[in-house]
């Protein structure tokens, strides 16, 4: 299989940001407590590195998720293995039907692909078509990026973008042995995509935009990419109202995907900022049943709420 090949470390990572930007309370936590690091199993101990920047808050989301890769790919459980940094040791088919999918979903995906780290399922609200081009932002371990490759056949083809390699490799490993043709999961970040412009049909998240420290930029970077009339199709955690200080600056809650969460507002003003179109945000009441077990008794499910995100890249003319 013809893969991207990821530039050497100190070339990648050119895109650092500004070290001296202001530090919030949360970006110190962050540093203090580590990401995604509460419970046992395979994750690891808390970083006691010190924040400089929003950099590094980067820095500690992509060392939880290598560790709830690692931790799966050793047929480990790593935290809550029911939100979204934490896997199980087993597939939960329950927990991935309350996201959303079918069984079938589930069953028709490379092994270890379905990870149990969405919120939703950005498919369910997308028109996908034999032949388009599809780019999974934070594809993980590449669940949606596989049924994403299924419904676009062999004439369509799927990218999958993700920051952490332990989860680009594990993708590829899977795409690989399960002989996916039009598949391709290259390292690199949502706010610098590795991809020419004007060339995806549409893109697809699940539950990674929240974690992002720049969403303006992601969403700049997908009309980017996107051609005339490319549409965006996301599943993400938005905020309903603020978290009370001491969850706000949780750090688990942050790599956990809730502190990070943008209001219904601030998203359609982001999304109107990088130029899209027909912007439709559809709140999942739902939602909440699942969200009362990432973070059992602390009420995350009264200040977040997970929301399918669709809008349009105009067409020019
Ligand atoms: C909550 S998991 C969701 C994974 C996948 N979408 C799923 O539903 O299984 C978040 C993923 O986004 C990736 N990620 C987080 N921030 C990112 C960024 N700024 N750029 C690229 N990938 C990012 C993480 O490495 C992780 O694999």
């Amino acid at each position: 299989m013809d893969y991207y090949q990821a530039p050497p470390q100190a070339e990648f990572y050119q895109y650092v940001g500004n070290q001296n930007e202001q530090i919030t309370n949360l970006e110190y936590a962050i540093a203090a407590g580590g990401c995604c690091s509460s419970s046992s199993g395979g994750c690891p101990a808390p970083s006691s590195k010190p924040a400089r920047s929003k950099e590094k808050v980067k820095e500690q989301v992509r060392e939880a998720y290598g560790s709830v890769a690692e931790a799966n790919d050793a047929g480990e459980a790593c935290g809550n293995g029911q939100n979204c940094c934490g896997v199980p040791a087993f597939v939960d088919v329950d927990y991935a039907i309350k996201l959303g999918y079918s069984k079938e979903d589930v069953e028709s995906v490379p092994e270890g692909a379905n990870m149990g780290l969405g919120c939703g399922n950005p498919q369910a609200v997308s028109e996908i078509n034999k032949g388009e081009v599809v780019l999974d932002l934070g594809a993980g371990g590449g669940f949606d990026a596989f049924l994403a490759a299924q419904r676009v056949g062999d004439e369509g083809s799927v990218i999958g973008v993700d920051m952490t390699p332990a989860m680009v490799s594990k993708a590829r490993l899977n795409a690989e042995k399960n002989n996916y043709r039009n598949i391709n999961f290259l390292l690199g970040e949502i706010e610098h995509l590795p991809v020419a412009n004007s060339t995806v049909d549409v893109i697809i998240s699940n539950c990674v935009v929240n974690l992002s420290t720049d969403k303006l930029q992601v969403f700049k970077e997908a009309f980017r990419v996107l051609k005339d009339g490319g549409r965006l199709a996301i599943s993400d955690i938005l905020s309903e109202r603020s978290l009370p200080e001491h969850l706000a600056n949780n750090a688990e809650l942050y790599c956990g995907c809730v502190s990070g969460a943008i209001s219904v507002n601030e998203l359609e003003q982001i999304l109107t900022q990088a130029g899209f179109e027909e912007i439709s945000i559809e709140i999942k009441e739902k939602s909440r049943e699942f969200l009362k077990g990432w973070y059992p008794g602390t009420g995350v499910e009264k200040y977040v709420v997970s929301a399918n995100v669709r809008a349009v890249k105009p067409k020019s003319n």
